[in-house]
C-alpha cells in the first residue's frame, strides 16, 4: 500500500485536471487567508517599523556576507530544528509534524501534478506521500493528546476544544483520512474509500480555508521573526532590548518549587 500512488487509481474517476484545480484553489485559499490575516493584525507593518527603528540603533553595519551567513544560520538551525521549543519532546514532536507535513504536501503536489494522467510513479514517491502523513500523525497526536499547553500544564481533558485548536485539528483530519483514504482504496473497499475521501476533501477545505481564524500562517510569521531577531543580535540594535545583565541569577527560593510548565 506505501508504494502505490492512490491519485492514479482516483484519476480513473475524477479527472486529473479537476485534482490539480483543487490544489491550486488550496493554494490560493493560503494566500487570501494569509493576507487578510496580516491586514487584519496589522502585524507585517508592525515587524517592519519595528525593524526599522532597531536598524537606527545598530552598533555594527552588517556586510550582505554577514547577512547571508546569519540567515542561513538561522533556516538550518532555528527555523529547520524549530530551535525556540528548547531541548525535549515538544520539540521533537513539531519537528515530526512539521517534515511530516511539508513531505505529505511536496508528495501530493507530485502525485497529482506529475502522475496523475496514467504515468506510473517511481514507488518512493508515493512511500513520501504515505511517510509525510505518518510523521504528521506522530508529531500531531503527541501534541493533542500530551504536550498541549491546556492539557499538560492547565489539566484541561484533551477532548476540550477551542478555536485556536483548528489548525492542529485539521492537519491531523487530512493526514489520518489521507491515509485511511488510500488504505481502504488499495484494499478494493470503494465504499469506506469514498467516504474517507470526501472527509479527506473536507478536512483540506477546513485547513486551507481557515488560514484567517487559524494558525496556519505561524509557518510564514515565526521564520520572519526569527530572522530579523538573529539579525538584530548580530548588528547589536537588540531590537531595542537591553543587554543581559552582568550578574548572577537570582529568582529566590520559589523558583525550586515546581518544575515551570505554566507558560
Ligand atoms: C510546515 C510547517 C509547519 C507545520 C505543519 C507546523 C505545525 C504546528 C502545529 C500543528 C502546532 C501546534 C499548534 C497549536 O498550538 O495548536 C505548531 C506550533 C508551533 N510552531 Fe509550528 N509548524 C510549522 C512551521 C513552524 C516553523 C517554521 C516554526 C518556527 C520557526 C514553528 C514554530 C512553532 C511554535 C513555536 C509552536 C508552539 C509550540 C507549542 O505550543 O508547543 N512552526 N506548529
Amino acid at each position: 500500500m506505501l508504494s502505490t500512488n492512490p491519485f492514479a487509481d482516483l484519476a480513473t474517476v475524477i479527472p486529473a485536471f479537476l485534482m490539480q484545480y483543487f490544489v491550486i484553489a488550496m493554494v490560493l485559499l493560503i494566500i487570501v487567508g494569509t493576507g487578510l490575516d496580516m491586514l487584519h493584525k496589522k502585524n507585517v507593518i508592525y515587524f517592519f517599523r519595528n525593524a526599522q527603528k532597531a536598524k537606527k540603533s545598530a552598533k555594527n553595519e552588517l556586510t550582505t556576507g554577514k547577512k547571508t551567513a546569519v540567515i542561513l544560520k538561522t533556516v538550518v538551525h532555528d527555523i529547520g530544528t524549530t530551535s525556540e521549543l528548547g531541548w525535549g519532546k515538544r520539540r521533537l514532536a513539531h519537528v515530526l509534524g512539521m517534515y511530516g507535513t511539508i513531505l505529505f504536501w511536496i508528495g501530493s503536489a507530485v502525485l497529482i501534478f506529475k502522475y496523475s494522467d496514467g504515468t506510473v510513479a517511481p514507488s518512493y514517491i508515493p512511500i513520501v506521500w504515505h511517510l509525510g502523513a505518518i510523521m504528521t500523525c506522530l508529531g500531531g497526536y503527541w501534541f493533542w493528546f500530551f504536550l498541549r499547553v491546556d492539557v499538560s500544564a492547565e489539566a484541561h481533558p484533551w477532548y476540550r476544544i477551542i478555536t485556536a485548536d483548528l489548525f492542529v485539528l485539521a492537519l491531523l483530519a487530512c493526514a489520518t483520512f489521507g491515509i485511511a483514504w488510500s488504505f481502504t482504496q488499495s484494499a478494493g473497499m470503494s465504499i469506506i474509500s469514498y467516504i474517507f475521501f470526501t472527509l479527506f476533501i473536507v478536512s483540506n477545505i477546513f485547513l486551507f480555508g481557515g488560514v484567517y481564524w487559524s494558525k496556519f500562517a505561524h509557518m510564514f510569521y515565526k521564520p520572519g521573526a526569527a530572522i530579523q531577531k538573529n539579525l538584530a543580535e548580530a548588528d547589536g540594535s537588540r531590537d531595542n532590548l537591553p543587554p543581559p545583565a552582568d550578574a548572577p541569577k537570582q529568582f529566590g527560593l520559589g523558583i525550586k518549587r515546581e518544575e515551570p510548565k505554566h507558560y
